[in-house]
């Protein structure tokens, strides 16, 4: 496929547009209500007053105008949770008591909720203890594709899939920005990777990119009005993200029509002149580049003095939309508050998926099993912080073996916990001995002892969020610290196991599967996490959560490590902007890596089901303990809408809720395609013997694809094959609509 630099010339400057959709942006942005005011401001204030505005003042603000009224903008690390206060100018905490925050479930854990509405919920209450703290903007939602199994932060991103991310980015902008704070989407854009991410250079298709990478962000711009976007640490074909003037003035702003801000993620700023006049308005943190040097660019006419005021306009348009608020009203109450602790619950309840339910081990009956083993490190491991990266301080967080001894107090179960492996730690990741290490003889002799006198063994295993963490991709997929075998070994003293994943990120869990009849993933999954999993353990919530992601057989069975193109071989060094800045000098100077998105728009699902490669568990599978039944799918189209109806019943005997997929495939493509593709979903509840008719209507353009001939969306006539589904592989109903063509 064609690349998009064929759309740049040397200097950057782009010579055919590649954004000619025709389309409008769908609604005017509330941002243009100030226009006027703003231009008054412009013209009181004086250069350097202006130039102050486009870099950071301290770590997460940046200056207004004291003498004319304008108040600084203050950002929160997000995006799962407000980020405790910091010294000015430091990383260190300022060690307030008001502080803590609720400590909300991290992005792929909101992903396999499948719900725009809790996004919507999740948004308003990162909005809420944001507003309680005195702060604009909220650095999240991240919204990046989770393109590599390993990529270091795909527990904070939310799926594979374009349009599943596309609605939860939607939810949670509108529920953030309804509730006064700014969003900033993040990274934009194609920060696929955390391996050198301050250096690599993306070689992405125009389509790909338009298809895959793009549309969380132009959904949240476009239909939510996010005021807010931070440019990646990557390169994009050439250019810094933060001075790529085919994403920040062509996509952005003139095809997508946003009026809001674009600040560079922290330390990612390259230049003065290309970064200010392709989009950028705040350099973060520092003003190395729009600070002193970007006064005497405008003072020497290179940049005139008119992009100056274009980019603080911008910025105005964000700072008169949400109210600032006095530092003395803000950190009077502690951050995290009941509500909020409330929708982390809700959140978390709703993404537990159940993968494998055999043994009828679950729900637990407490009457059956009157000593329960808990056993592995993660069943005692707070979650909220860890890893290079935003962390929450976090009021309190209920882990695993706090949830389940919570919800059997009553009961008169035993319940006693081992660690059966060591927890992978900060201190080996900094000194960079591998997670992937035999079992501890003693820690599990000492599990295998205890699983052996208890009626029933509960494994709480996974990653940890020193394996996965911001600024280094994983290595491999597998369990960490021995327990592969552990399991074995847990299994063979007592077969009745259940084993609960905690993780934010695909896992190799062919063995573990083999050992445990009854597995679940619960994610990092926030400060109610504990008490979700217990209640979904035991029944009061019967588990609804969908992969948002697949899991493959084996980490090479993945696309980008298929072709080979990840990782790169500079990644050995394992470069990144904070953890290792000389890296990242040598890096810039050589270039840095090229990342070939050769696997185009085949990521994830759309790679294994069109190859045909068999996988572990696929996107969008995830059991209940109720069963529902699909039927009477009727299917039709007309000029602008494609229409499904179909009845969904509860025939088990528990409360439950679906989650209906519907994909589209196009048998007699003209162009190559995926198989099928999601084009919509919906989350339904139903009581035990209840149906519902369920409706979806998709807008034709939903099925159009990126013409690289034409450089434009283009809607192809033919069949279209409607597959409504469980998962993406458990298909139930299926119709076939023509498009027409026009
Ligand atoms: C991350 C951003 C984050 C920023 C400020 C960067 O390293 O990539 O996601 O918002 O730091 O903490």
């Amino acid at each position: 496929m064609k690349r998009i630099n064929q759309l740049l010339v040397g200097s950057g400057i782009l010579i055919v547009s590649a954004c000619t959709t025709g389309q409008k942006p769908e609604k005017r942005s509330a941002l243009m209500a100030h226009e006027d005011e703003i231009t008054a401001l412009i013209d009181r204030m004086t250069l350097e007053e202006k130039v102050n505005m486009l870099h950071g003042k301290h770590m997460f603000s940046s200056a207004g105008v004291e003498r004319l009224g304008i108040a600084d903008v203050e950002y929160a690390d997000g995006p799962f949770g407000i980020r405790e206060e910091m010294e000015p100018n430091s990383w260190n905490p300022l060690g307030l008591t008001t502080d803590s925050a609720t400590f909300f479930p991290t992005g792929s854990a909101l992903a396999a909720t499948w719900s725009e509405a809790l996004a919507y919920d999740y948004g308003t209450g990162m909005a809420k203890e944001a507003r309680l703290r005195g702060k604009d903007m909220i650095l999240g939602p991240a919204i990046n594709i989770q393109r590599l199994p390993t990529g270091g932060r795909t527990y904070e991103y939310l799926s594979e899939d374009p349009l599943l991310s596309a609605a939860l980015s939607v939810g949670y902008t509108l529920g953030a920005q309804d509730n006064g704070a700014a969003v900033c989407l993040k990274h934009y854009a194609l920060n696929n990777q955390e391996n050198d991410r301050g250096s690599i250079d993306v070689k992405v298709s125009a389509r790909a990119m338009r298809e895959i990478y793009l549309p969380p962000f132009e959904a949240a711009v476009r239909e939510a009005d996010a005021y807010g976007v931070m440019a990646a640490y990557n390169k994009v074909e050439g250019y810094w993200c933060s001075e790529n003037a085919m994403l920040l003035q062509r996509i952005l702003r003139d095809e997508w029509g946003f009026r809001g801000m674009v600040i560079s993620d922290w330390g990612g700023t390259h230049s003065t002149v290309g970064a200010v006049t392709a989009g950028l308005n705040v350099e973060m943190p520092g003003s190395r580049y729009m600070g002193e040097a970007l006064l005497d660019s405008v003072k020497a006419g290179v940049v005139s003095e008119s992009v100056i005021d274009t980019r603080v306009r911008e910025i105005l348009r964000v700072r008169l939309t949400i109210a600032p608020i006095p530092r003395t009203e803000a950190n009077k109450v502690m951050t995290s508050q009941p509500a909020q602790q409330q929708i982390a619950y809700n959140v978390a309840a709703h993404s537990i998926v159940l993968l494998k339910h055999d043994g009828n081990l679950l729900p637990i009956d407490s009457k059956k099993f009157k000593s329960i083993a808990v056993i592995g490190d993660n069943a005692v491991r707070r979650q909220s912080q860890g890893g290079v990266g935003a962390g929450v301080k976090a009021l309190y967080e209920v882990t695993p073996l706090e949830g389940i001894t919570n919800r059997l107090q009553e009961s008169g179960v035993t319940i006693k916990w081992a660690q059966g492996y060591h927890g992978y730690t900060a201190r080996d990741r900094y000194t960079r001995v591998s997670p992937y290490s035999d079992a501890d003889p003693k820690l599990v002799t000492e599990a295998v002892q205890l699983a052996k006198t208890s009626d029933l063994v509960i494994f709480v295993g996974g990653n940890n969020r020193e394996v996965e963490t911001e600024g280094s991709d994983r290595i491999g997929i597998t369990l960490p610290m021995g327990q592969d075998e552990l399991l074995q070994k847990l299994a063979a003293a007592n077969p009745r196991l259940v084993a609960v994943m905690v993780t934010g990120a695909p896992l190799d869990l062919r063995r573990a599967q083999e050992a445990a009849p009854a597995m679940l993933i619960s994610w990092f999954n926030g400060s109610e996490g504990g008490n979700a999993l217990a209640d979904v353990l035991m029944g009061k919530v019967s588990p609804s959560g969908k992969l948002p992601f697949t899991f493959p057989l084996q980490l090479d069975d993945s696309p980008a490590y298929k072709l080979k193109v990840y990782p790169q071989e500079a990644t050995q060094k394992q470069g990144d902007v904070f953890v290792n800045l000389v890296d990242k000098k040598e890096a810039a100077q050589q270039g840095g890596p090229v990342a070939d998105y050769a696997e185009d728009i085949f990521v994830g699902y759309r790679w294994f089901d069109t190859k045909e490669v068999p996988v572990l568990y696929p996107f969008g599978h995830g059991l209940s303990y109720t069963t529902f039944t699909y039927s009477d799918l009727q299917v039709r189209a007309d000029e602008k809408t494609l229409y499904a109806t179909l009845q969904l019943s509860n025939d088990g005997s528990r409360n439950g809720e679906e989650v209906v997929q519907l994909y589209v495939g196009r048998p007699d493509s003209q162009i190559e395609r995926p198989l099928k593709e999601l084009k919509s979903f919906r989350r339904i509840a139903l009581q035990p013997g209840e149906k519902k008719e369920v409706e979806i209507q998709i807008p034709l353009e939903k099925l159009r694809h990126w013409d690289e001939t034409t450089n434009d969306w283009k809607l192809e006539a033919g069949a279209a094959d409607v597959l409504i589904g469980s998962s993406s592989q458990d298909i139930r109903l299926s119709g076939t609509v023509q498009i027409a063509a026009r």
